[in-house]
């Protein structure tokens, strides 16, 4: 392994499991790795909660690579998760989950098997073989309709509001109950809304974009006073990388942009992009929405070096011209 300098840590080329990494935020992640040298070994199931034959697309050019290795398989199946380490793994990044608030009012079933259950079948698997640095994606979900901004790593968070951001602090405390128990160093991310090029369908920034470009309505849930801390993908990319290189003991840290938006200007601000109006259609608030978030991003950028750069204007006019070249030209 020769060391090598990323973003202030010492670094050696590792080969690195990655758990989810033919979704979204998975798949700029092994980009980075391939990039800097390390190998990738990426578990995915591309299941169906979006089109599948999207993840195909975010993997074929991972898939060029000979340090790229795809193993198909389900979190929770006991088996196809240990074959994830047939070979060595230095170290994993644990993405692969089923996502999003509103589904899992419908599922919440499912949100724990795959969750949790998945969460405990990979962590059993990784002691099995002495694999002992894990980063684990969680998010900001789990602050729930926290009133206090920004948001702090130290808040309470015993208040969830959907069933998906129970499943991510559930899966914080069995991070954590397997370093207490096992010793293993893990680190919990909390992702605050990502968005960028290979956004999942189905989210604000890419599902607004569409239905703008099409000259559709666009369903607004409440009166559009709610605000996100919106993370363009490659800030979290290199949050996680920063993560991964320091990883020891057990931390939780919040990765967000610590800078948020009202969902009225935000629709503005992609319709601005795309050169469109936007036509709203105003809903009642759902269930399991919260109102805001806002990440203190302060641990991060002290304990980790974390810098994330993008405002949200400059990263929707990546995301729009990334839709327009791949996804409205190309579907
Ligand atoms: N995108 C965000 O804004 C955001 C915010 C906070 C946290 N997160 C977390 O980050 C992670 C990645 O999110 P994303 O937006 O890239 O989602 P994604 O759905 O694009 O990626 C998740 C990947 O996991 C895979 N997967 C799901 N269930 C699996 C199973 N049972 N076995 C194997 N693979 C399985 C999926 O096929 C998919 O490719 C998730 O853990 C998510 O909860 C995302």
């Amino acid at each position: 392994m020769h060391p090598t300098r990323f973003g202030g840590f010492e670094h050696s080329m590792s080969r690195i499991l990655v758990t989810g990494g033919a979704g979204f935020i998975g798949s700029h992640l092994v980009d980075r790795l391939l990039e800097r040298g390390d190998e990738v070994v990426c578990f995915d199931n591309f299941n169906d909660f979006y089109d599948p034959s999207i993840k195909r697309g975010n993997i074929s050019e991972h898939q060029k690579s000979s340090a790229y290795t795809l193993i198909e398989g389900d979190l929770r199946n006991r088996a196809d998760v240990a074959a994830c380490f047939d070979g060595p793994i230095h170290q994993i990044v644990h993405l692969a989950a089923m996502a999003g608030v509103r589904p899992s009012l419908d599922n919440p079933g499912l949100y724990v098997d795959v969750n949790l259950r998945g969460t405990v079948n990979l962590y059993d698997e990784a002691i099995k073989v002495g694999v002992k640095k894990i980063v684990f994606a969680s998010s900001s979900s789990v602050y729930g309709a926290n009133e206090k901004v920004p948001f702090h790593e130290d808040d309470v968070v015993d208040h969830p509001v959907s069933p998906y951001a129970a499943t991510k602090k559930a899966g914080e405390l069995l991070s954590h109950t397997y370093h207490h128990i096992h010793g293993l160093d893990i680190t919990c991310l909390r992702f605050f809304t990502v968005y960028g090029p290979r956004q999942r369908p189905e989210m604000a920034i890419h599902k607004f974009a569409r239905l703008i470009d099409e000259g559709k309505s666009l369903p607004m849930f409440g009166d559009g006073t709610t605000r996100r801390d919106y993370t363009f993908v490659a800030d979290i990319i290199d949050g996680v990388t920063k993560a991964m290189d320091s990883c020891a003991g057990f931390h939780v840290y919040n990765l967000g942009e610590s800078q948020t938006i009202e969902l009225r200007e935000l629709i503005a601000v992609i319709a601005d992009a795309l050169g469109k109006k936007a036509i709203i259609d105003q809903r009642p608030e759902q269930p399991g929405d919260v109102p805001r978030t806002f990440a203190d991003i302060s641990r991060a950028k002290e304990e980790l070096r974390y810098a994330p750069s993008t405002d949200v204007k400059t990263g929707v006019n990546h995301f729009v011209a990334w839709y327009l070249e791949n996804v409205k030209n190309n579907p």
